[in-house]
């Protein structure tokens, strides 16, 4: 007796030291951080993987550069021309200098403090709350200016419909400046990478809205043969085979991607059911 007594407590001792899932955590990719006014990034927030595109002023993180420059190529192969990089990561500091520069301007030209803020911040995010500090997001233009006039271009319509394609997302736009709290910004981009632009890209959603429906559901989307489950987890998870990224949503939670095996048929319990029901009932209305 007293020799199971010992065997059951070094067992429990022992599960208490190596955890069934003794492992390691994924790594936080930082690739879906939510960055607006109500969500702001700390002033210290720098990536630690920023590579220059050519000038100091073209750094993005590492993932995001390499599809930046994938994404132009294949714009320049399939329009026939390549637009030019205008604006990456800014710092706080540096963030804080351009929206005050701007306020200045407009409180010299009359304006309450208030309604220069307003104006000022409809366009230039205020330090904290760009996504320009991340280094995933990228000011493009044909002329080196950024204007509206970008979206009419053969360039900003192909980046527009073609940038899901390599992981960016067109962040600003006039049909989603309430969610945004921004206005419409034909020439900023943002990386967030696969499969991530697709299910936004393909559900007409910006970030925001992709992030509100990642709260209520998983969302599952099928990609060239491989059913990926993109979730919401109060922590970062342990890796395994089929997890394939996470990251911090920049929501207090993270979010994360994997791969479904094929004999997983949670997708369709979780993904296809509450779908089918809610086409049932808006049919009913
Ligand atoms: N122009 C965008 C909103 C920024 O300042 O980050
Ligand atoms: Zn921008």
């Amino acid at each position: 007796m007293k020799r199971i007594t010992a065997i059951l407590l070094i067992f429990i001792i022992a599960s208490s030291v190596f955890p069934a899932h003794a492992g390691e955590l994924m790594e936080d990719s930082g690739l879906l951080l939510l960055v607006n006014k109500n969500h702001p990034v700390d002033k210290s927030h720098k990536p630690l993987d920023l590579v220059s595109l050519g000038h100091e002023e073209y750094r993005m993180r590492s993932e995001a550069g390499d599809m930046m420059v994938a994404m132009l190529d294949a714009c320049k192969a399939e329009t026939g021309k390549r637009p030019v990089l205008v604006s990456g990561y800014r710092s706080y500091n540096r963030q804080n200098s351009t929206f005050n520069i701007r306020m200045n301007k407009r409180l010299a030209q009359g304006y309450s403090y208030d309604k220069a803020y307003e104006m000022v911040s409809y366009y230039s995010a205020p330090p904290g709350t760009s996504e320009h500090q991340t280094g995933l997001a990228m000011d493009l233009s044909m002329n080196g200016t950024l204007t509206s006039a970008f979206a009419e271009t053969a360039q900003g319509k192909w980046l527009r419909d073609n940038s899901w394609r390599f992981g960016y997302i067109l962040r600003y736009t006039a049909e989603k400046t309430e969610y945004t709290m921004i206005g419409p910004e034909s020439w900023h981009f943002r990386y967030v990478g696969a499969p991530h632009a697709q299910i936004m890209y393909e559900n007409g959603w910006c970030f925001e809205e992709y992030m509100n429906a990642l709260l209520s559901s998983p969302i599952y989307k099928a990609v060239d043969g491989v059913i990926y489950k993109v979730e919401r987890m109060a922590s970062l998870p342990f890796k395994n085979d089929s997890i394939v990224s996470a990251s911090s949503d920049n929501m207090g939670a993270y979010i994360v991607t994997s791969k479904i095996r094929p004999l997983d048929f949670t997708w369709l319990i979780d993904g296809v059911i509450p779908k089918l029901k809610q086409l049932l009932i808006e049919n009913t209305k």
